[in-house]
């Protein structure tokens, strides 16, 4: 099996060769680090994560809303993202290379758990594990920071920004909710939209993006309603992957598998409000196929926290690629933003409670889609001597269905495309394949993740059946086309086991 790295270039080297992602973009002139094209199956996938994101958040009573991406400065003066959003940065003395400082040192075998040290903490640390710099072993100045905005300017000459986050820009639109919500909270919305940052030399491929795809659920509420969130009763026995900062502090990252009203009652959480939010994220990664074990949830230490963050827990994935990956942030941010965007505007950001002004608390939920795409990549990885196929859980596969006619050019191709258009009408993702012999035919699929694919041959002009042959197992049972469509719906939905169906 390939170590660590060496497995991101496997995964990167089969997305671009089966069209899920390609770059750095734009290849053709060279690729600008932290930008990345999705090819075809990349966007069916990407499509499928975010159909699951919005039914998950829709269903928890939350509204979709859009914002545009650039802001001028002002927002971001209010938001505090001009004085706070930064990345530590450290540049070599003798060519002059630069590296964030905080990935260097926890990449370091002894500075895998120093989180949220302060600058000179960082400078000291880079001295004391002797770190020095990969590409010319020179050794690094001091640490300083680095804003992660992109800067643009609107007509001649205001200064703007691309948004860093989709956060700040539904929380400018706080009086319209207001009104659109008849002035009850809590009020539930969400954003999926493109968001940038311009991080310093970004080197993990698909995982630190300049221009990259949002998702962030806002929640506004009365700080004394977060203990009051009659909710959190449909979620309290659920078991969630803990990982505390008390745990931390004592240089363990034990995960506690407890019930999330155990983790309320051990003071892990504050409130019930921030357990169904926390909760509700983590159901989210559930969804999309993350096997149980291969998440953990990780509180920020209390001086790694971003600087709107009153409290952080990260949903964090175990790869192949790259160890344990951050892929969501889920914070609750106070009265911050409301404050301070009332603050800077002049505006009543505010509502009446017992007729005196109260400025609403924000929890939220955070992450970039693409994370968790190429995890799910890098999790569903299998090959043995014969073949390489993608274990996606049949759910997300970006094609679920492919239709073969055993043979091409005969009397087998029109109940072929027959079969074809009556998987395709159901809605299920279909792939119609005639080229090449059958077993190349499957091994194409298996590398792209399909799950079942659909093989006409000559007895299904006898008989009308078909054969499915499954992707994990490569086992082939025949069923009567008439039955064809729902069988797969039960398959993909997990309503059958694919060994039920003899
Ligand atoms: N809105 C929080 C974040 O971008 O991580």
């Amino acid at each position: 099996m390939s170590t660590e790295n060496d497995f991101n270039e496997v995964i990167t080297a089969l997305a671009k060769k089966r069209g899920f992602f390609w770059g750095p973009s734009p290849e053709i002139y060279g690729g600008a680090s932290g930008f990345y094209d999705l090819g075809p199956l990349g966007k069916l996938l990407k499509n499928r994560l975010e159909k699951i994101i919005r039914a998950s958040f829709v269903k928890s009573n939350f509204w979709e809303i859009e914002a545009p991406t650039v802001s001028p400065e002002i927002v971001w003066d209010a938001s505090g993202h001009l004085e706070g959003f930064m990345d530590p940065l450290v540049a070599c003395e003798k060519c002059g290379q630069t590296y964030r400082a905080d990935t260097l040192i926890e990449s370091h075998p002894k500075g895998e758990a120093l989180k949220g040290l302060s600058l000179e903490e960082m400078s000291e640390k880079i001295k004391e594990l002797d770190i020095k710099c990969p590409s010319c072993d020179g050794t690094f100045g001091q640490v300083k920071e680095y804003n992660l905005m992109l800067k643009t300017h609107l007509g001649l000459d205001q200064v703007a920004y691309l948004r860093p986050e989709t956060a700040t820009t539904s929380y400018l639109l706080f009086k319209r909710l207001l009104t659109f919500f008849r002035r009850q909270l809590p009020i539930q919305v969400f954003q999926i939209g493109k968001a940038y940052r311009n991080e310093i030399s970004p080197r993990q491929g698909m995982l630190r993006l300049r221009e990259f795809t949002q998702v962030e659920g806002q929640i506004f509420l009365l700080e004394d309603d977060k203990d009051d969130w009659s909710d959190i009763k449909e979620i309290e026995d659920e078991k969630i992957p803990l990982v505390p900062y008390q745990t931390q502090e004592q240089g363990s990252v034990d995960v506690s598998n407890i019930s999330v009203k155990q983790a309320l009652e051990k003071g892990y959480f504050q409130n019930p409000a921030y357990a169904w939010c926390v909760y509700l994220a983590f159901k989210m990664f559930d969804d999309m196929g993350f096997d149980s074990d291969q998440i953990r949830l990780r509180q920020h230490l209390l001086n790694e926290r971003a600087h709107y963050a009153a409290d952080a827990w990260d949903i964090e994935v175990k790869t192949r690629s790259f160890g344990w990956v951050e892929c969501c942030g889920v914070h609750d941010r106070g009265s911050y933003d409301l404050a301070r965007h009332k603050k800077y505007s002049g505006e009543r950001l505010h509502i009446k409670v017992n007729k005196k002004p109260v400025v609403p608390h924000v929890l939220e939920i955070a992450f970039g889609v693409e994370r968790p795409l190429f995890c799910l990549m890098d999790n569903a990885y299998a090959k043995d001597e014969e073949r390489v196929w993608l274990e996606f859980d049949p759910r997300i596969s970006p094609i679920q269905v492919a239709v073969f006619p055993l043979l091409s050019k005969d009397k087998l191709e029109a109940p072929a495309r027959e079969i074809y258009d009556d998987i395709l009408e159901s809605g299920l993702i279909t792939q119609y394949d005639n080229g090449g012999s059958i077993g190349r035919r499957y091994r194409r699929q298996d590398e792209v993740g399909t799950p079942f694919c659909i093989t006409i041959d000559f007895d299904t002009i006898e008989d009308g059946t078909v054969t499915i042959r499954e992707r994990d197992s490569m086992e082939q049972v025949r069923v009567h086309r008439d039955k064809l469509v729902s069988t797969l719906k039960d398959l993909i939905q997990h309503q059958i086991k694919f060994s039920e169906l003899e």
